[in-house]
């Protein structure tokens, strides 16, 4: 079966406007700086997905043979009975090899901000699995929601974190965001999460800069969706992909360098760049399994079991919410 997954995607219900605004905050700033989250449009999500499949980015397939080689310890792990909360889409091959190891699971609520596409996971998946109760749930996970109510009782809830997205996050505000899942999954909760191990430097940066150019495509189109969408006169070509590992802050730092004197124009407002400058758009950051647990610990989560492949390259971690913090 393909993945159709990618976990994150075009979310038509994002409005042009509240891109416009964090494009003219992110420019505004200094350091200048686009939010990461706008890759995904249509186009974006496409380049994703051709990132994905790419020989150097070695994530997507790490974790999906960890998933596919431990699910059933996994299943087994997160224990019987439980309302499993995915953060993301719900519709990828991940979330099938753990759903088919779950001990009588009573539902399953994939969140996410696309109702659409939420519509049509829910559709498949109570087709395919008719024994649990799907319950999407229309939210961001990085902000407040609460958990849908299962007909059935259920003995805990445990969150599924995927696609080491949570690497997106500065390490304070990775905390956070865990800190919000202990609190929701409340006491006996889990949390089963993916992240990307830290590594030969050479190896994380052809995984951010393939030759091939598919990355460079992805972060470049940013630029696309703000001359197309916002009608601003800028030239990509003036702008060149740039991804550099930071060893001090163990994670990638991801720019658009302007390789020449020119503006960006959106609205009337002109944005000057010198060659030179850059305009940060993403962070990767790359943990070690007892990095992460260290500040999953100070979010109330505890360390209960690790998965990982041969070479290291990436774990599957599971965390029990012990006490309230
Ligand atoms: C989707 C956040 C996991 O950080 O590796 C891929 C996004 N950026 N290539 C990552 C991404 C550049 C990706 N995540």
């Amino acid at each position: 079966m393909p993945d159709t997954t990618t976990s994150i995607r075009h979310d038509p219900s994002a409005s042009t406007e509240s891109f416009r605004e964090d494009v003219l905050s992110g420019l505004r700033g200094s350091p200048r700086s686009l939010p990461c989250k706008h890759f995904y449009d249509q186009r974006g999500s496409a380049l994703f997905e051709r990132i994905c499949k790419l020989d150097e980015y070695y994530l997507t397939r790490t974790e999906l043979a960890i998933m596919r080689r431990y699910a059933p310890e996994m299943g087994a792990q997160i224990g019987e009975g439980v309302m499993l909360v995915e953060y993301g889409s719900g519709s990828s091959i991940k979330t099938r090899l753990l759903l088919d190891e779950l001990i009588n699971p009573v539902a399953y609520a994939p969140v996410d901000i696309s109702r659409d596409h939420l519509a049509m996971v829910a559709r498949i998946l109570r087709r395919d699995y008719p024994s649990i109760e799907i319950l999407p749930v229309a939210a961001d996970f990085t902000s407040e929601f609460r958990l849908p109510e299962p007909k059935r009782d259920y003995t805990h809830a445990a969150v599924f974190f995927p696609g080491s997205t949570i690497g997106n996050f500065e390490p304070r505000d990775a905390q956070l965001l865990l800190a919000n899942i202990a609190r929701l999954c409340g006491e006996g909760g889990g949390l089963l999460i993916g992240i990307d191990l830290d590594k030969d430097p050479r190896i994380l940066e052809l995984a951010y800069d393939d030759p091939a150019g598919i990355t460079a495509q992805f972060n470049l189109n940013l630029l696309h969706r703000i001359r197309n969408e916002l009608d601003a006169d800028v030239d990509i070509e003036g702008f060149k992909h740039v991804a550099c590992y930071n060893q001090t802050r163990s994670r990638m730092e991801i720019f658009l360098q302007s390789l020449c004197d020119q503006q960006i124009v959106i609205d009337g407002e002109s944005f000057k760049f010198t060659p030179g400058e850059m305009i940060h758009t993403e962070y990767s950051h790359k943990y070690t399994i007892e990095g992460f647990a260290e500040i999953a610990a100070a979010a109330g989560l505890t360390l209960r079991k690790s998965w990982t492949d041969e070479k290291g390259y990436f774990a599957v971690l599971h965390f029990a919410m012990l006490q309230q913090v």
